[in-house]
C-alpha cells in the first residue's frame, strides 16, 4: 500500500497549493491513500464545513488533527459526524467529541471507514505531546500502548498498515515515541512544527519516522503566518492576533511511505519537497 502523508495544511495558502499538488503527485506515485493534517485548514487555525469539503474534495481520504482542531464554528459538529474521515488526538479527554483513531476499509479506489478491525486494510491513530502545549493532555504513550493492546494484545505487528500523526512539538518527546512504537506501527509522523526535518528513517524493528512532516502553507511567513505582525509579538511581547500569510510562494511537505502486503510494515519512505512560486487561487 502507498500512502502520502501531507503535514498541517496551512490556511487558503495552504488548501490551494494542497489542490495544486494532489493531481500531480497522484500521477507520479499512485497512493492508495493520501492523508493531510488539517488542524490548520480554516484560517490557519481549527476546521469548517467548507474547508473540510475542500480537502476531501482536494482528493485527501483521510484528515487528521491537533490542538487547533476544535477551533472553528462548527468543529465539534464536524468531529463527531461519524460519516466524516476526520480525526483528533485520541489523547485529549475522552469526553470530547470526534475520535481519536479509526479503521478504514479500501475498495479500488474507494476508501471508507470501517468499525470492524477484522475488515481493516488500515488503521491510522492521532496523538498530541504533552512537552510545550498548553494543556495537560493524558500521556500518549499509554493512550497509544491501550489501543494497539486491543487490536494486537501480542505486542506483535497488527495484520493492517497501523499510521501514526503524532502531533508534537518537542524533537525529544517525538523519536522516543517513534522508538517506542518501533515494530508495533508501519509509521510515527510527526505533524504540528509546520517546518520539515531531515531525520527520515526507518527504525530497526520496521517503523518509519519522521520528527515533522513540515506544513502546506506560505513560505514567506512565520509557520504560515503573516511576518511582520508575528514578528512584532516576539519584539514587543504584546499579544497580537496574527492572520495568514498570502502571498506565493507556497511549500508543500508530505511524505511517501510504502508498506509491504504481508507484513505491514514500511518498506520505502521518501520525504517530498516542493516549493511553488504561481499564484494558484484561480486554478480549477
Ligand atoms: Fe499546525
Ligand atoms: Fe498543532
Amino acid at each position: 500500500m502507498k500512502i502520502l502523508f501531507f503535514g498541517d495544511v496551512f490556511g487558503k495558502p495552504g488548501r490551494e497549493a494542497l489542490r495544486h499538488a494532489i493531481p500531480q503527485w497522484k500521477k507520479e506515485f499512485e497512493p492508495n491513500v493520501i492523508i493531510a493534517n488539517g488542524e490548520n485548514v480554516s484560517h490557519g487555525a481549527g476546521i469548517s464545513d467548507a474547508t473540510i469539503k475542500h480537502l476531501l474534495a482536494s482528493g485527501v481520504h483521510i484528515i487528521t488533527g491537533g490542538n487547533h482542531s476544535f477551533e472553528g464554528k462548527n468543529a465539534s459538529i464536524l468531529l463527531n459526524d461519524a460519516s466524516l474521515p476526520l480525526l483528533r488526538p485520541a489523547n485529549m479527554p475522552s469526553a470530547l467529541p470526534g475520535r481519536g483513531y479509526a479503521f478504514f476499509g479500501i475498495k479500488g479506489n474507494e476508501l471508507r471507514i470501517t468499525n470492524k478491525p477484522d475488515d481493516a486494510d488500515l488503521l491510522v491513530i492521532n496523538l498530541i505531546g504533552q512537552v510545550h502545549m498548553r494543556y495537560q493532555y493524558d500521556s500518549p504513550f499509554r493512550v497509544v500502548d491501550e489501543i494497539l493492546s486491543r487490536f494486537s494484545p501480542s505486542a506483535t505487528h497488527p495484520p493492517f498498515p497501523v499510521i501514526v500523526d503524532w502531533h508534537a512539538e518537542a524533537t525529544s518527546e517525538k523519536i522516543a515515541m517513534g522508538w517506542h512504537l518501533d515494530g508495533r506501527v508501519a509509521a510515527v509522523l510527526g505533524t504540528h512544527s509546520h517546518t520539515p526535518t531531515a531525520d527520515e528513517r526507518i527504525l530497526p524493528k520496521g517503523t518509519a519516522y519522521i520528527s515533522d512532516i513540515g506544513m502546506v502553507g506560505p513560505h514567506y511567513s512565520i509557520i504560515g503566518q503573516e511576518i511582520s505582525a508575528n514578528l512584532e509579538r516576539f519584539l514587543t511581547q504584546i499579544p497580537k492576533k496574527v492572520d495568514v500569510a498570502q502571498a506565493p510562494p507556497y511549500e508543500i511537505n508530505a511524505v511517501l511511505l510504502e508498506t509491504d502486503p504481508r507484513s505491514h510494515k514500511v518498506v520505502q519512505l521518501r520525504r517530498l519537497r516542493n516549493i511553488i512560486s504561481d499564484n494558484l487561487s484561480h486554478d480549477n
